[in-house]
């Protein structure tokens, strides 16, 4: 009914990015550090996050204003209890002509050798898992909850198992931390199937003392990788898409840029985000979203549920990224941002 939904800057609504829990039970220095996410950290309460009727509710209006891709995050997604049963529920929906959706998760792979089989039964479609070292002290201490690389890398093959694969993996870097180790990230995984994407460290929330000196650029990433297995670029899948695409000229498969700071792509970003508790927001860097579930829980219709995500949408100018590119180091003063744990990347 509402075809033709755009924002202020032309860009339609095509991808929703759910949160299902703002806890984790890992600790990445650079997302969750203990300082801040320690014994006395106050998480959302169960009754403040969205039931999964909330959830697929709100999914479903969203597909009918044209969102064709979900992304379920966290958080750590697979914390949330009983994900299998809101995977199944919005693999159940359809699009206006009958397809099913894009439906994907991100996670930090922990649970993924029990939850796998369950998860692909539900109908999720594959999933991507975050690895940012293949040495085990730094990534324990990356993780800083000693959790070993051996079962990051177990839970990529359980996931293929189940029939979730190709996995994609994310692996951010930052210099001085893992940027040694580029070229023996990206050996791991050519030829494997599993799409290696080197993302740049961001300035997401307020915890994670951000500075430009940690970013490594991806041109440098692409230049030093193609020092020894050449690369050329490949298309895009779909327009906007995150993760710039290169492949190896000697077939050894594919691997992926996220290049937010250096090469920002807010210009067909087309990604709304709702939180665990149900703030909607339409950007990663936003400090202020739309209160959903307010309408949810005060017996909005579905007529009105949509006028506010559309009207939300069609007030929607953000381009964080390209600002802050133009204008580096990120201007510091202003509300305070959410954090990468609360809104899921
Ligand atoms: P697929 O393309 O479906 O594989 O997913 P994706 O790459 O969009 O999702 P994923 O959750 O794997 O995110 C990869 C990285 O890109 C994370 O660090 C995200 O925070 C970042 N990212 C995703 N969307 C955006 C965005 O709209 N803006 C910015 N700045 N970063 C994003
Ligand atoms: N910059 C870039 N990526 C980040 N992630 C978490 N924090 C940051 C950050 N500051 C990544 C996670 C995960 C993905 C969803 O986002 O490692 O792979
Ligand atoms: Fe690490 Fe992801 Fe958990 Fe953040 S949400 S602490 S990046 S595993
Ligand atoms: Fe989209 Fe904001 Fe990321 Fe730009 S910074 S790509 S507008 S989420």
């Amino acid at each position: 009914p509402s075809a033709g939904l755009a924002d202020r800057r032309g860009r339609p609504l095509h991808d929703l990015r759910i949160s299902v829990t703002d806890r984790c039970n890992f600790r990445c220095v650079y997302c969750m550090p203990k300082e801040v996410f320690g014994r006395d950290f106050q998480f959302r309460e169960r009754s403040e996050l969205l039931s999964f009727e909330e959830i697929v509710r709100l999914a479903t209006v969203a597909v009918d204003l044209g969102v064709r891709k979900l992304r379920l995050t966290g958080g750590e997604p697979l914390l949330r209890r009983g994900i299998e049963e809101l995977v199944a529920a919005l693999a159940g929906l359809r699009t206006p002509s009958g397809d099913p959706l894009d439906l994907a998760l991100t996670t930090n792979g922990a649970a993924l050798p029990v939850k796998a089989e369950a998860l692909a039964a539900a109908g999720l479609g594959r999933v991507t898992v975050s690895l940012d070292s293949l040495r085990e002290d730094r990534f324990q201490a990356i993780n800083d909850v000693r959790f070993p690389v051996s079962r990051v890398l177990a839970a990529m093959d359980a996931a293929e198992a189940a029939g979730l694969g190709p996995v994609k993996v994310n692996t951010v870097l930052k210099r001085g931390v893992n940027d040694d180790e580029i070229l023996d990230l990206a050996e791991h995984f050519r030829g494997t199937g599993r799409t290696l994407r080197f993302i740049e460290y961001m300035d997401v929330g307020a915890s994670n003392g951000w500075v430009l000196d940690e970013v490594v650029p991806s041109a440098e990433v692409v230049e030093r990788i193609s020092a020894v297995h050449p690369l050329a670029p490949l298309a895009p899948t779909h327009p906007g898409e995150v993760a710039k695409r290169w492949r190896y000229l000697d077939g050894g498969g594919e691997i992926g840029m996220i290049s937010s700071v250096t090469n920002a792509f807010c210009g067909d970003c087309t990604r709304a985000r709702v939180s665990a508790e149900g703030r909607l927001f339409t950007c990663l860097f936003a400090s202020e979203g739309t209160d959903l579930r307010a309408l949810l829980r005060g017996g909005a219709s579905d007529a009105e549920l949509a006028a506010a995500l559309s009207g939300t949408w069609r007030a929607r100018d953000d381009r964080y990224s390209e600002l802050r590119s133009a204008a580096a180091p990120a201007p510091a003063s202003g509300p305070r941002r959410i954090e990468m744990s609360y809104i899921g990347g």
